[in-house]
């Protein structure tokens, strides 16, 4: 049996500034998703998921229905086949500690896990720019015009600066780093927030480019702040992020009452990371005071976790 994984993220700055070229400061998160690839002699790809429970494909897998379903996962399974050229049975169990619609990325890293996991069961020897792509047509399955960034951080861990087609800039960090995420329980699909900025994009050309402005400037101090370990900087920039973050509509109630609970027990700084709506919120703060942000964050109706940035992307091994 061949396993991957592969980590979750936190988007830091430049959450959906990203879909329009610009820069974004992602980190990958400890909390990972899995899977497991056995070759079998059935003609057919099944798949068993920790959360979504059994579906089976043909090998050239097709959407049955109008729920996605377990479809992005066999669809990318399909292409490596396809890439393999073999016609064998597949078995993928694919599992997730990461919240499903937090916007911590949960279905990159099962899509990354299971390209990776995939590929080598039929001893493929794909470099990871190969399981990019992948793992990314997966994506395109689930969300509208995904920029990239949450497969890339699941494949190469740490954090880094992204930018749409270009090669990742790795940023330094302070070691064992962690990070306070309030997750609002409330989930919600990436691809409508994004056609919602857009929609913006449209009606408000001037504010738009205006945040867009702002919110690169901030992620390009952002990346310096982290590097020279100026949590205090960092902190600030965060919370001028998260107002840039409402004028382009993507926050609500909820998570601006995540952000003022963080706030109000001495983080550094908190913004909504990842596409909005819902999801969640990440708060930095010194370390003594993790455990009353995440009390706070609690006693406002929000999930809280704690995590540690993730050095290692992919993972690989044989049982
Ligand atoms: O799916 P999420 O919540 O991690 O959002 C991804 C970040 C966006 O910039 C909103 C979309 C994208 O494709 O980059």
């Amino acid at each position: 049996m061949y396993c991957s994984s592969a980590p979750g993220k936190v988007i830091l700055s430049g959450e959906h500034a990203v879909v329009y070229g610009n820069p974004c400061l992602v980190a990958a998160i400890d909390l990972r998703s899995e899977a497991s690839v056995e070759v079998t002699n059935e003609e057919m790809i099944e798949i068993i998921s920790d959360k979504l429970g059994r579906q089976t494909f043909n090998l050239e897998p097709e959407i049955s229905g109008s729920e996605l379903g377990l479809f992005p996962i066999a669809a990318v399974a399909g292409s490596v086949l396809k890439k393999a050229g073999r016609r064998r049975g597949l078995r993928i169990r694919v599992s997730s500690q990461i919240p499903f619609g937090s916007g911590l990325g949960s279905s990159a890293s099962v899509l990354v896990a299971v390209a990776s996991a995939c590929s080598n069961a039929f001893e493929l020897d794909l470099n990871l720019e190969e399981i990019a792509m992948l793992a990314g047509e997966g994506e395109r399955k689930i969300h509208f015009k995904p920029s990239g960034v949450d497969v890339n951080v699941a494949l190469n861990g740490g954090v880094m600066i992204f930018r749409r087609g270009r090669s990742i800039e790795r940023v330094n960090y302070p070691d064992g780093m962690r990070l306070v995420i309030g997750f609002s329980g409330l989930s919600r699909k990436t691809g409508e927030m994004v056609k919602k900025v857009a929609e913006l994009a449209e009606s408000s050309k001037d504010r738009f480019e205006i945040c867009l402005m702002a919110l690169k400037d901030i992620t390009m101090r952002m990346s310096k702040a982290l590097a020279s370990s100026d949590l205090l900087e960092l902190g600030r920039m965060m919370l001028l992020n998260h107002m840039l973050l409402c004028l382009l509509g993507v926050s609500s109630e909820t998570l601006d009452k995540l952000v003022n609970s963080a706030i109000s027990s001495n983080a550094f700084g908190a913004k909504l990371t990842g596409a909005g709506g819902g999801g969640s919120i990440v708060a930095i703060c010194s370390s003594k005071d993790e455990d009353s942000v995440a009390q706070k964050i609690k006693e406002s109706g929000g999930i809280p976790l704690i995590v540690s940035i993730s050095r290692d992307g992919v993972r690989n091994w044989k049982m």
